[in-house]
């Protein structure tokens, strides 16, 4: 089913929960949605913008989003860099691998795990903030910076424009660094495309992972059936696929092209090194 926003009249409770685990697999139990639940369930990334400017005050509204998600002992040892200059779009695209929706979208927001800060406040008395050496304090400003940009990524839904993540940063980080002036121990964890989708090439909800598959209560317990619910899984992704146009991709095909072999890790398996040059010691 497609629930694009040209569909009329708006998707039902069940018609959402359907699209995100196909028709098999919707949790029957699930309880009623809000608009909340009824923005969050319809997320899908979108890879092609209108090139119409954000209305004024779109940037501050998402940062104060971004901004109320909780925060590691409030330290919020997160940055967000809001790119809108053509020229740097593009460089940073060709960091991406060329990813065409980076320039057309209005805006590119450039997600940082961020100790800089805490060292310059460190300085600022004489001191120095050991415990930005550790790869806790990385793993901590990574979460951060992750639930401020989902934060911000739910605003912009809400506000009816759509986002896009490009993780692909990483494939460069010092190359990303240079290009936005990174002090060091700031590094980017990902970009996120913000604008107006184009409803002439509209995205689709994706299918998820089915519930058992994912959830367990009080203990891991993988389910009996998981070869058979992944495959089930793969078929419905598969189908999903096919009708937008991206071929026979299903979830265990995607799975070892990204992770079976060290190949399918586009030159990150070097990141403990890249993260190094950037001033993250990571003991
Ligand atoms: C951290 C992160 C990095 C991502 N990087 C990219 C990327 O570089 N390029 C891209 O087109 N999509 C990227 N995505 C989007 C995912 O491909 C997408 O979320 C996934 O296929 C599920 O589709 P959906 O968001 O439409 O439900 C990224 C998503 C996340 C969370």
């Amino acid at each position: 089913m497609s629930l694009t926003a040209s569909t009329k009249p708006a998707p039902t409770d069940a018609d959402l929960l359907q699209a995100r685990y196909g028709a098999a697999a919707a949790p029957a139990a699930a309880g009623k949605l809000n608009d909340v639940l009824r923005n969050l369930l319809a997320h899908r990334t979108v890879r092609a913008y209108l090139p119409d400017a954000l209305p004024a005050g779109t940037l501050e509204t998402l940062l104060a989003a971004a901004q109320s998600a909780p925060s590691s002992s409030n330290l919020q040892l997160w940055s967000v860099i809001a790119v809108e200059e053509p020229g740097r779009k593009a460089r940073l695209s060709q960091v991406a691998g060329v990813q065409p929706h980076i320039e057309q979208a209005p805006l590119f927001l450039v997600w940082l795990a961020d100790l800089s800060r805490a060292d310059r406040v460190a300085a600022a008395r004489g001191r120095t903030m050991e415990g930005c050496a550790y790869l806790e304090s990385f793993v901590v400003a990574a979460i951060d910076a992750g639930l401020a940009a989902q934060n911000a990524a739910a605003a912009a839904e809400s506000m009816g424009l759509g986002t896009c993540y490009v993780g692909a940063l990483r494939n460069d980080p010092e190359r990303v660094a240079a290009e936005l002036g990174l002090p060091p121990r700031a590094m980017a964890l990902f970009g996120m495309c913000v604008g107006r989708e184009d409803p002439a090439r509209a995205s689709d909800i994706k299918p998820r992972l089915p519930q058992p598959l994912v959830a367990f209560r009080e203990r891991y317990a993988a389910p009996q059936a998981e070869v058979e619910l992944v495959a089930k899984y793969d078929e419905t992704l598969s189908a999903f696929s096919r009708s937008h146009g991206m071929g026979d991709v299903n979830w265990t095909s995607r799975l070892f092209a990204r992770m079976g072999s060290v190949k399918g890790l586009n030159g990150r398996d070097r990141m403990r090194a890249m993260m190094q040059a950037l001033g993250f010691e990571l003991r």
